[in-house]
């Protein structure tokens, strides 16, 4: 199948390097991602969080303690290690450090990036995808999520990438698990005159009645919203495959297709091939656009066979 990513219509499902090539590299580096690129990832994913000055980093959680040395280097600020109590200049102190599958190298792969494991900014992250799109004449898509539901977060991706050129045709989505926040992008995009792809984050859906819906999930509530609604405001929805409570099957992807929505998946996280290459191939028979996958280059191959 082939599924449209901005003006180019591109094999499906689309890889998404989900954190950059988080199954090899330091998760959010500009090593990572660029590794991802180099494996034929379609697009790169920043998580975002907003520093105490004001920049757009690409860093999942809201600590600066789980991925960096940050604990070695400063003492703890109102009691932790916020990303919205320290400064940039602060922030680019810092090593990326090696978390769960991820190593600090990779065999054949020497990172261009003048900084591969620091904390990169969010435009650290559009110039890499720019230059090495410019370079492979592959056009590289980015896939940011706003990880806080504040206004100041929107208007700093939307500012980002209007000042970057991206526009409806980009190869570009932007997600969040928070429907409120998509809906104000959506009205802030639409009175800029300048309405890039969304994604909403959740979970599958299908009730006693077959009628598939979103689960949007907020702590330990899950919120269903008829995918005819979501539609409304998102070009499409992204859903967990490893809630068992929630499962994603061909029928649910039928619906939210009928409903005009993209389905991607998160997170394919297997490293042994042989296991990936199955994983994979069950969700391409049911239809699925898209994949966020840690693996990217397992991704590719199993695309490649399907
Ligand atoms: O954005 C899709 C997927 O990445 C959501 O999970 O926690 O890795 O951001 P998380
Ligand atoms: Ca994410």
């Amino acid at each position: 199948g082939f599924v449209h990513a901005g003006d180019s219509v591109v094999p499906a499902p689309l890889v998404i390097a989900h954190r950059g090539a988080s199954g090899y590299l330091p998760e959010h580096t500009l090593a990572g991602y660029e590794l991802a690129i180099r494996m034929g990832a379609d697009f790169i994913e920043p998580d975002l969080q907003l520093t105490q000055d004001g920049v757009l980093v690409a860093m999942h959680d809201d600590s600066l303690l789980r991925t960096t040395n940050v604990a070695s280097q400063f003492a703890p600020r109102r009691g932790g290690y916020k990303v919205a109590d320290f400064s940039l200049a602060e922030i680019k102190t810092l090593a990326v450090q090696p978390t769960g599958t991820g190593q600090s190298s990779h065999a054949g792969f020497a990172p261009s990036a003048a900084e591969p494991f620091q904390v990169p900014t969010f435009q650290q992250v559009i110039d890499l995808a720019q230059q090495l799109s410019q370079a492979s004449g592959r056009s590289i898509g980015i896939y940011p999520e706003a990880k806080q539901a504040d206004p100041a977060m929107e208007d700093g991706i939307l500012a980002t990438l209007a000042r970057n050129h991206y526009g409806p045709q980009s190869k570009v989505f932007i997600q969040s698990f928070s429907d409120s926040t998509l809906r104000s992008l959506r009205r802030k995009q639409t009175a800029q005159n300048n309405v890039l792809p969304l994604m909403l984050l959740g979970v599958a859906i299908t009730g006693a009645d077959g009628v598939a819906r979103l689960g949007v999930v907020s702590g330990n509530t899950v919120t269903p919203l008829a995918l005819q609604e979501v539609a409304s405001f998102s070009e499409g929805i992204g859903v967990s495959i490893h809630r068992p409570a929630y499962v994603v099957d061909k029928s649910f992807i039928a619906q939210a297709h009928a409903a005009g929505l993209q389905v991607h998946g998160w997170t394919f996280a297997k490293a042994d091939p042989a296991a990936a290459a199955t994983e994979f191939q069950r969700y391409l028979e049911m239809g699925m656009d898209g994949v966020f996958a840690n693996y990217p280059d397992l991704a590719v191959t199993a695309r490649k066979r399907y």
